[in-house]
């Protein structure tokens, strides 16, 4: 019939008292409270049992039934418990111990002055665009005014692709100036736009390589006049070096895809071997610029009646190496940490541009 409910009692408890994992705890919870434990047997035999005895066993399995489960419980906190003090005590953490030095990294030059660049004309108004590495000859070339046969081509010193299916040969950009054209073609004016990248001209020595960067600039509006040309450039190169009175030339030039043209000196001197920018009685040619040609401006589908425009074009590693001193070209690629811990940039110094241009 009813088990002896006194025996189970010290049974289960002493049994939950020695537990010493909760595995072990689940299983006297199964043999005494689960579905064919002992308790539950023993509620579903009440049936056997009449009257007031029935009444009296019900009432003394349930408290038993209680008693147990809150000791389970009461058990299952005091493992967890021992479980974090032990966990605390093998797991201390010894605040004496020196830190390890991390290695620290640094920001390329050129990354460095990408920014730089990217700042002072983002206070200007301008947004960045981008264009492909491998352009078509109709946007390196053609649509900037550069026919075939044009001098200009020769100059630039192109890498041909293979030919296409069509016998026709892409080439690696050898300008950022095909993003103008690009530009014009999605965007109507007005138009304030700078467009940074890697360009490529067959050419290799301590101030060249067959990979570089440029940055491109162009401004379409309907009443822009080379006073603004002048203004910009004036206020960027006076940001960019950090020389408020640095002297700026513009001297006439030549470039297919703008007229006049001009390109862009600022003065340095060079006493004592050392080149110092600023006033002095030298000059320095930092930039190509210009007049947006009509011609190009009718490749795109803007009328030159309506619209005009500047346009203009740096070497971003030419300015890196004249604003911070930097004598040879080619290293800016070899990954030479000994070079990147002399010329490179810890990573929180703030930019050194003036911005409040015009100030
Ligand atoms: N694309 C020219 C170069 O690579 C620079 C330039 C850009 C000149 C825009 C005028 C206007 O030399």
């Amino acid at each position: 019939m009813l088990p002896d409910l006194d025996q189970l009692k010290a049974t289960y408890l002493s049994q939950i008292a020695e537990a010493d994992g909760l595995d072990g705890l689940d299983a006297i919870r199964v043999d005494a409270l689960g579905k064919k434990g002992n308790i539950s047997t023993a509620m579903k035999n009440l049936g056997q049992l009449d009257g007031d005895a029935r009444r009296e066993a019900g009432q003394a399995l349930n408290a038993l039934k209680n008693e147990i489960a809150s000791a389970i419980e009461a058990k299952k906190e005091e493992l967890a418990r021992a479980a974090l003090d032990a966990r605390l005590a093998s797991e201390q953490v010894d605040v004496t111990l020196s830190p390890r030095p991390e290695a620290e990294g640094r920001i390329h030059p050129l990354s460095r002055t990408l920014e730089e660049v990217t700042a002072i004309f983002a206070e200007m108004g301008f947004t960045v665009a981008e264009g492909p590495d491998i352009e078509s000859d109709f946007y390196n070339f053609t649509a900037l005014n550069i026919p075939p046969e044009h001098p200009a081509r020769q100059e630039h010193d192109t890498f041909y692709l293979p030919p296409d299916a069509e016998g026709k040969r892409k080439v690696l950009r050898t300008h950022t100036s095909p993003v103008q054209i690009r530009t014009m073609e999605k965007i109507e004016p007005p138009i304030r736009i700078i467009a940074p990248g890697r360009t490529y001209r067959s050419d290799h020595d301590a101030t060249h390589s067959p990979m570089f960067h440029q940055c491109e600039g162009l401004v379409i509006g309907k009443d822009i006049h080379m006073g603004h040309l002048k203004g910009c450039l004036i206020d960027f190169c006076r940001a960019f070096f950090g020389v408020d009175d640095l002297p700026v030339r513009f001297r006439p030039s030549y470039f297919p895809f703008t007229e006049p043209s001009a390109e862009v000196d600022i003065g340095c001197s060079r006493e004592g071997g050392g080149l110092k920018i600023g006033a002095g009685d030298d000059w320095l040619e930092i930039l190509g610029s210009g007049m947006v040609n009509p011609k190009v401006l009718e490749n795109c589908g803007i009328d030159p009646n309506e619209y005009q425009g500047f346009a203009f074009g740096m070497g971003l590693e030419r300015i890196a190496m004249l604003k911070y001193g930097i004598p040879d070209l080619r290293p800016f690629y070899d990954s030479d940490l000994r070079w990147m811990r002399h010329y490179g940039f810890m990573p929180f110094d703030p930019p050194s541009i003036h911005l409040g241009l015009g100030a």
